[in-house]
Formats: C-alpha cells, structure tokens, sequence
C-alpha cells in the first residue's frame, strides 16, 4: 500500500517479491537447494515459488518435453535457444511475473544464463544473438539473485547418472569437455557480474551449500523486516556498469585470456585450482 509521498508505482516496486535463480552444470544440486531455500523464506513468513527452466508452467512445460527429447537439436543451437526463449517468455508472464506482482519469491533453477552457457558459448552463437535474445525475452525482470552452484564437470555428471538410473537426456549425453567448458562459462559469468551473482562450492556437502547460499540471500537482498541495508558503493558502481552493458563483451574477454577479479573469492580460488 503507498504511504503519503510515494507514488503508486514506487509502492508496487517495494512490495514486489525477490527473483533468485540457480544455475550451474548437471548435478550440481540445483533443485534440492532450490526447495531448501525456499524453505527458509517460508520460514520468515514469506511467500515462496520453486519453479525451474525450461518449463515451470504448462506451455512451457511441453516445450521441454520437446526439447529435451533430442527432436530441436539438429536444427542448431539457435533453434535451441529461441525454443528455450519460448519457454521462458511463457514462464514469465504466466508464472514468474504474476508471483513477483503479488510480492512472492521466486527461487526458479536454471534461466538465461543457462541459455548464455548451453547455446550461447557452447553453440557458438554470436554473443549479440544472446545478448538480444535476453533482452527482449526478459526485459527488465532480470533476477536480482544468482547463485551459481559450482561443481567439477566429472563429479557432477556421476551424481546426475545415478540420480537418473536411465538413459541420459539430450545435454547429459554430451561428453565432458562440453560440461568442463559449461563449468567455465558459468563461472565467467560470475565473475562478469558480480553484483548479480554469487559462486558457491557445490562439492560441500548438502547442508554447507544450503548455509552458503542463505547467508548469501540475507547479505545480498534485504528480507522484509530485517531494516535497510545499503549496499556498499563499489556494487551499485558494478550494477550501474552491468545495467549499461547487460552481458559485456564476455565471450571478447575469454578470448584474450583477460579475467577480472571476481567479488566470489572461494569460487575464484576453485577455479584457479581446476584451471588447467
Ligand atoms: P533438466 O533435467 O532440468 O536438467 P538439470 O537438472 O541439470 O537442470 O534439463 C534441463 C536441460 O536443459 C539441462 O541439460 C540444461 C539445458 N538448458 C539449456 O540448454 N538451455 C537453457 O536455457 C535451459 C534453461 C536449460
């Protein structure tokens, strides 16, 4: 509800709900910390929407099954992403959206940066494409959290074999210089935005990956009634910088070996440690 001065939309912007998404390679333990965290947030009393790409609403949902049956894949990587973009418009506006009007939390796992890494950097599609893509797919509901969950490609690929017993879908069946280049370019773009993402070590056990991404949710986003916590200049700085220049120039950077310190310092020091 406004308060005396503030306008009608300022209001709808405070009690908007908070977008986290998670991201990070197969197995890395996107959907359990998904329902955990959700978990804490309903403790605080809040409203809280697991959702996950693609799908996440009924359209979207049979444009999965599509896709993940291995039927898109021939007709390329820009096929792909704009099937993925078509999933995802429909999740926003028939779920995303609506949840975060009403001041719910959306924990979603997987969204664009998924479609970055899959599609853009491993299909070899032009970062311009991507970059477009996003921008008209997801507009300004960009999220306001990503936690990259961060784990070796081998380890991960083995949780995911076991947790599926049957036969791999269409991005598990790739081999492993695929999902060590995905590890990679998640973690590019982490260290691309820092004021949007955060890395966490995903080989920690179940409960220590849950303690670090909650502590990150409580740092980063302010939850209704713990008081005003401004953000420290240098990430306002970083968000300005990012707002003006939605994904800058990555792929540029990664080919001439320029990498930026990234604000996640154990995930840096785990990249560093499994660089080649
Ligand atoms: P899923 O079974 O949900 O895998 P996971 O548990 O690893 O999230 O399958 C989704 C697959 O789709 C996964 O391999 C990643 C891929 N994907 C893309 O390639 N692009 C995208 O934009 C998204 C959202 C997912």
């Amino acid at each position: 509800m406004a308060t005396r001065g503030e306008t009608g939309e300022q209001a709808a912007a405070a009690d908007r709900g908070r977008f986290i998404t998670l991201e990070g390679g197969e197995g890395a333990g996107k959907s359990t910390q998904a329902q955990r965290l959700a978990g804490h947030l309903r403790e605080r009393g809040l409203e809280a929407l697991v959702t996950r790409e693609p799908g996440g609403s009924p359209k979207a949902e049979a444009i999965r099954e599509l896709i993940l049956s291995g039927v898109v894949a021939p007709l390329g990587a820009a096929a792909e992403a704009l099937m993925f973009s078509a999933a995802r418009i429909d999740h926003l506006d028939a779920a995303i959206r609506p949840a975060l009007a009403r001041g719910a939390w959306v924990v979603c796992d997987r969204f664009a940066d998924s479609t970055r890494a899959y599609q853009g950097a491993l299909g070899n599609l032009d970062p311009r494409f991507i970059r477009e893509l996003e921008r008209v797919t997801v507009g300004p509901d960009r999220p306001d959290l990503t936690v990259m969950i961060d784990v070796p490609a081998a380890t991960g690929l083995a949780r995911a074999a076991q947790r599926r017993g049957g036969a791999p879908d269409r991005f598990e069946a790739e081999g492993l210089a695929f999902h060590e280049a995905l590890r990679r370019t998640f973690l590019d773009i982490a260290a691309d935005e820092p004021a949007r993402c955060v890395v966490v070590n995903g080989e920690a056990s179940p409960d220590e990956v849950e303690r670090q991404i909650w502590a990150a949710v409580q740092e980063r986003l302010p939850l209704p009634g713990s008081g005003p916590q401004p953000k420290p200049v240098v990430r306002d700085a970083q968000r300005r910088k990012e707002q003006g220049a939605a994904h800058p120039k990555g792929d540029e950077r990664r080919k001439s070996g320029d990498r930026r310190k990234s604000a996640s310092s154990p995930a840096r020091a785990s990249r560093e440690k499994s660089a080649p």
